[in-house]
């Protein structure tokens, strides 16, 4: 039998498919019709920076899963890149993941060299990029962008608290060691500001080439020099080897080392006797109570089989930051000035503290006095509350 439709069928019928088409526009871009939301995860993998980036990547997608494995709705598919901390390689390894791979966020990186490359492209490009730990402190100062974002700190914010708080300790000589690059640098700068500006004097500037761990020879220069203190940035790897090679010297008896709390996080475990009693500035520590710190530690716990550390707190907030940003548009990355809006307005529960942004995207938040005892970088006072950045030529 030969079915014929009654134009009025036809009619109908279309109008029943328009009006389903319509349903699906209006559950708009949070539907599960939408395309995945791409993050471009460059972070180092290998290298002395390793631990640190699968921290960041850990909390991250611990993050991203506590939010239902969505951002704004949408679920995520992830583009991972090790980018050795080569700043060399940064600006390939970067084009892989906003050219090649068309990823919607970029996250990273560790390394301050590589993370100045990356806010470039990214500028270049228009791309949104979450940093999670590097703090070249020029990204959130003078080449500062809308599209460009920390949740870590940045470099001169660790120095500038122990060179007050080794200030207010009547230390009247340093000597600073570090890496030779604008992490280092930087730290250093922000020590010799506060203890100067306090009545103290930087001796003698020493740094060696990153990612290099052949101490021996500063350590002889230092005990020749008899600073009152040492000052130093190292991180990762390399400062596992430092703070042993520090006790080995025998330097830890007669010459207080202190530093960027990156010295001793993550790496207890492995530095053992040698860093007891250390002294540092951070902007989280072991011992903070409150209910976000708590219920993040258990979690990371649970997942992971090991305690997070501050590249861990970082890595998660990075997460929690565009969770604010795409929830305040359902997932439409499209919507750039109101994701932005909502990225510089946020107030994040981070289990470091409570934490907002600065006009350059960078955190404000208290530094912490931390002291080793044991396997904890234990909390002991308050180094600066609520540091932020000098302005520095951010133009927002
Ligand atoms: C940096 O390069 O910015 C950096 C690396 C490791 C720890 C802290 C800062």
């Amino acid at each position: 039998m030969k079915v014929t439709r009654n134009p009025l069928h036809r009619i109908a019928a279309i109008a029943v498919a328009g009006a389903a088409a319509g349903l699906l526009l209006s559950a708009g871009p949070a539907s599960a019709q939408q395309p995945k939301i791409k993050i471009g995860l460059m972070l180092p993998y290998t290298g002395t920076f390793a631990a640190l980036g699968t921290s960041i990547t850990n909390a991250f997608k611990l993050a991203i899963d506590e939010n239902g494995g969505k951002l704004g709705g949408r679920e995520i598919e992830y583009f991972t890149v090790d980018d050795e901390s080569d700043p060399a390689k940064a600006p390939d390894n970067a084009n892989k993941l906003i050219k090649r791979d068309q990823v919607d966020v970029l996250v990273g990186t560790v390394h301050s060299g590589v993370a100045l490359a990356m806010a470039k492209l990214a500028r270049d490009n228009n791309t949104l990029l979450v940093i999670p730990n590097a703090g070249a402190d020029d990204i959130t100062g003078p080449l500062c962008a809308a599209n460009v974002f920390r949740t870590s700190f940045s470099n001169s914010q660790m120095g500038i608290a122990m060179g007050k708080v080794m200030a207010e300790q009547k230390k009247k000589t340093a000597v600073t060691l570090t890496w030779k690059y604008a992490a280092g640098d930087e730290s250093v700068g922000g020590f010799k500001e506060t203890f100067e500006a306090g009545g103290g004097k930087v001796i003698k500037e020493l740094s060696l080439p990153f990612p290099q761990v052949e101490f021996q020879s500063y350590l002889t220069e230092i005990a020749a020099l008899k600073p009152d203190v040492v000052y130093v940035f190292f991180a990762g790897g390399g400062a596992v080897k430092f703070v042993k090679d520090y006790a080995a010297a025998g330097l830890n008896k007669t010459i207080p080392l202190v530093g960027a709390g990156f010295l001793t996080d993550g790496t207890l475990e492995a530095q053992g006797d040698a860093a007891q009693g250390l002294l540092t500035t951070l902007h989280y520590g072991d011992g903070l109570t409150n209910p976000k710190n708590n219920a993040f530690r258990a979690a990371y716990a649970k997942a992971f089989k090991t305690d997070p550390d501050v590249y861990a707190v970082q890595g998660y907030d990075a997460a929690q930051l565009l969770i604010i940003g795409m929830n305040a548009v359902k997932g439409d990355t499209t919507k750039r000035a109101e994701i932005v809006k909502a990225m510089e307005s946020a107030k994040i529960d981070s289990p470091r503290g409570s934490l907002a942004l600065s006009k350059g995207h960078n955190p404000i938040h208290d530094i912490y006095l931390r002291k080793v005892e044991g396997k904890e970088n234990k909390v002991i006072g308050v180094a600066v509350k609520d540091l932020t950045d000098p302005p520095r030529g951010c133009k927002l």
